[in-house]
């Protein structure tokens, strides 16, 4: 039998896998789901195992999550090896009364899976880690060398796969020819992508402290610079009316955007209608001078992405808080360095911060921008993939979102990367409601195989 029609004949069966594995609630970035984590890895690994691959096994540091390794290296020395990416991690789910069914209790309807993780990224993963099946049970087995590298902090930072994958003595088992990653997205099951930059991104905290403790906004208000309030003039100051960073130096760096490029952008356009269902916010709003899309996916941004201070409860409590806490990051552009970007803004923000407060920034994580050669030999078969797949020739877009370790991949193992996402824009990934268009699924599987076959061949 070939690949392909193993996958029609096991449509049912992968997807209740895939039910499967949704239901175990791996959230990376919450200690309480440690053990989840540690569940979905030996969940993934135990399967590469049922499916045949070899050599599978996990890859343990104290405090850090697994990466599942697995491979099958018989498709002789003459064929290309490719590496496959994923992340069996998830985001928290929360707010979890906005969920219509339970994030961990995947729920099948309209022909849509609904769980937390089901697009980003257990659902994709999944779709390789079928077509590595289909293709073993396929008669001549895979066209092509296969190895997967399967992490568990992608959605914290990646910080061990990061360390993993620098480290030299792990270059021979992790080398390739082409590198594998479905973790984005499409504009339209009828309008495949092929994604060719990624942003970085540099996750930052900032502290403001005023008075030792928390004061009576009576006895003190008017006397005693709030630390809130502070903490908004120094984030309003960040941005310019024209809604550019403010912070010197911050586009130094920035490749500009080419007359081609612009044109090649402006297929995956972004209008305004397009804009307000996706949204839901009353009018557009960012850098004068770009379209929606180049500052989505081309441009660098700094946004707030939590404020926490004073009293947050219900009801009115007349408090000036003793401090104000701001969760900031920047998406990235190469070939911006977010080391770098994180300097310039904290040099910035002691600039900023008054004498009547004091500033501490914190960083939590760094990850850097990519952009992946269209050129290849593997990007001209995952074009050719997607068209067999998805029934048209894929456009070209670069995405907003960040996946840390496409740069180290680049940087370490000199392969070049395909960004094959099979997810949609309206996924609700991070959000309440994340879904996965079960027709996506099986395409993503046939692309994927339809990817090996193109570039063994
Ligand atoms: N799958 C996403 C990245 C993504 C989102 C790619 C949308 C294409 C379109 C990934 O799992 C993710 O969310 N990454 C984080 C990385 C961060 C925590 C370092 C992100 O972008 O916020
Ligand atoms: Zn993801």
């Amino acid at each position: 039998m070939n690949a392909h029609d193993f996958v029609e004949e096991h449509r049912r069966e992968f997807l209740d896998q895939l039910l499967e594995l949704l239901r175990i609630p791996s959230v990376s970035t919450k200690e309480e789901h440690r053990e989840d984590v540690a569940r979905a890895a030996q969940w993934v690994a135990d399967h590469l195992r049922e499916i045949g691959l070899e050599n599978v096994r996990l890859f343990e540091k104290p405090g850090a999550h697994p990466i599942v390794y697995g491979e099958w290296l018989k498709a002789g020395d003459d064929k290309p090896t490719v590496l496959i990416y994923g992340h069996y991690d998830v985001q928290p789910p929360d707010p979890l009364d906005e969920w219509e069914t339970p994030p961990f209790e995947p729920d099948v309807r309209d022909d849509k899976i609904f769980a937390r993780g089901a697009s980003d990224d257990k659902g994709q993963m999944f779709a390789n880690i079928k077509a590595v099946q289909a293709m073993l049970e396929s008669e001549g087995g895979p066209p092509a060398n296969i190895k997967m590298i399967l992490e568990g902090e992608e959605e914290t930072s990646s910080e061990y796969i990061e360390e993993f994958v620098s480290d030299e003595k792990n270059h021979p088992l992790l080398a390739a020819d082409a590198i594998l990653v479905s973790d984005g997205s499409i504009p339209a099951t009828d309008k495949p992508a092929l994604c060719y930059g990624l942003r970085g991104i540099v996750y930052m905290e900032l502290e403001v402290f005023g008075p030792e403790h928390d004061l009576h906004s009576g006895g003190y208000g008017g006397i005693v610079h709030n630390p809130a309030q502070a903490l908004c003039e120094i984030i309003a100051a960040l941005h310019d009316d024209k809604g550019r960073v403010t912070v010197p130096g911050f586009y130094d760096k920035v490749r500009p955007i080419t007359d081609r490029e612009r044109e090649i952008l402006a297929e995956s356009g972004l209008d305004e209608d397009e804009w307000r269902r996706r949204t839901g916010a009353p009018q557009p709003w960012g850098e004068e001078g770009y379209s929606l899309i180049e500052r989505v996916t081309a441009r660098p941004t700094l946004e707030v992405n939590g404020l926490v201070s004073g009293f947050i409860e219900e009801g009115a409590k007349t408090v000036l808080p003793a401090k104000a806490l701001a969760k900031i990051s920047c998406r990235l552009v190469p070939d911006q360095d977010p080391h770098e970007i994180a300097e310039l803004v904290e040099r910035y923000v002691n600039e900023l911060t008054p004498p009547t407060v004091r500033t501490q920034m914190r960083v939590l994580h760094y990850g850097y921008p990519a952009i992946v050669d269209l050129e290849s030999q593997a990007a001209k078969a995952a074009a050719k993939a997607y068209e067999l797949g998805f029934g048209k020739p894929p456009i070209f877009i670069r995405e907003g979102g960040s996946i840390p370790i496409v740069a180290t991949f680049q940087r370490e193992l000199k392969a070049p990367v395909l960004l094959m996402g099979y997810g949609l824009p309206d996924d609700r990934l991070h959000a309440p409601n994340e879904k996965f268009d079960i027709e996506n699924f099986y395409k993503g599987i046939h692309t994927t195989i339809y990817f090996f076959e193109t570039f063994a061949g």
